[in-house]
């Protein structure tokens, strides 16, 4: 695909190729994330963070990134504090904060609305999430962690043994990972959810045309054995028509160091897109895992801002030089990073 000046709208438009080329670039961001060196490639550049659906990382990391870079960044938090509150379309929206940016970020929680507002943009948009359909920033950033993880003991994403574990219905991140994934060979995908939030047969289908195995379950601990990494995600209680619905699932999958020890092949990698519902009721991953280290979560939301300077970099056309006018950081730095 052609990055420049391109919207990012759906998993669908990476070729495998395409996915090589925002790795690569976000190898080349590790110094400039891990505050070794500074680069000023995007100064003047604004970014239009537009969040009208609840966000930590996505929102932040989004915004670090583009500062990173030397950009500057302006952005809505909620539907209450934008005009959309008062009946503004996105189209108007679009065509008004499309004159303030150079690029917008928008999550909304209609499907096809990030969509919709890029065909009014005049700047490029990144789906920062919409609705249960995509996010696919988080599914590239989800593989980037998954070459790593798999990389430092000599396994690749080709053959590679996959399981997602709860919300698969409404889970917008197991959508996009595994439409990503369609463009890799001979994956295993065991997909463990309830039957009533099972990933959509259209998705299933395509895994299956595409010469991957599924195996669909309700049964965790099954589900869980011979996997290279375990996907978990939260019960998506925004989606459900009342908290009441939730509540039927919330809690029926957990995943702790007991479980993972007593199920899982020693090397099995533990990823969740986060936020992880940490309630007692629900704590689909638990805290006794923090320390472990298989336990990925906290390198897949650090590689987050690579994947999305990588991403910012390409779009602007500027990837080819971050290093130029790059300096070293004159400020004090302590290393928190893996
Ligand atoms: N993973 C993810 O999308 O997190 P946020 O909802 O906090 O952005």
């Amino acid at each position: 695909m052609d990055f420049c000046g391109a919207h990012i709208i759906s998993v669908k438009q990476f070729e495998r190729v395409d996915i090589d080329r925002v790795f690569q670039v976000a190898d080349g961001m590790e110094p400039y994330a891990h505050r070794k060196r500074i680069t000023k490639v995007l100064d003047g550049a604004i970014l239009g963070n537009m969040f009208f659906e609840p966000s930590t990382r996505t929102r932040v990391s989004f915004g670090c990134a583009f500062n990173l870079l030397g950009g500057h960044v302006r952005e809505t938090t909620d539907v209450k504090t934008s005009s959309i509150s008062k009946g503004e379309s996105l189209y108007d929206t679009a065509r008004v904060i499309s004159g303030y940016s150079d690029v917008i970020v928008m999550r909304h929680p209609k499907v096809g609305s990030v969509s919709e507002f890029a065909k009014a943009s005049r700047v490029p948009v990144i789906n920062g999430g919409d609705g249960p359909n995509e996010h696919p920033s988080q599914a590239l950033l989800d593989l980037y962690t998954i070459k790593k993880e798999l990389g430092s003991n000599d396994r690749a994403i080709d053959g590679m043994h996959i399981a997602m574990v709860g919300d698969l219905k409404h889970g917008r991140t197991v959508h996009s990972l595994s439409q990503l994934l369609l463009v890799y060979d001979k994956i295993r995908f065991t997909l463990i959810s309830p039957k009533e939030l099972c990933m959509p047969a259209e998705i299933v289908a395509e895994l299956k045309a595409a010469g991957h195995e599924v195996i669909e379950t309700e049964d965790m601990e099954e589900g869980l054995t011979d996997n290279d990494t375990v996907y978990l995600t939260r019960i998506q209680e925004e989606r459900f028509t009342n908290r009441l619905e939730a509540d039927i699932y919330r809690g029926r999958y957990r995943m702790n160091r007991a479980i993972y020890t007593r199920n899982c092949a020693p090397n099995t990698v533990i990823m969740h897109p986060l936020p992880r519902d940490s309630r007692a009721a629900a704590n689909e991953l638990d805290n006794d895992l923090n320390q472990h280290p298989n336990l990925a979560i906290f390198r897949q939301t650090d590689n987050g801002v690579l994947v999305r300077m990588a991403l910012f970099a390409l779009i602007l056309d500027v990837a080819d030089r971050i290093d130029q006018s790059a300096t070293d950081v004159g400020w004090y730095t302590e290393s928190r990073f893996e």
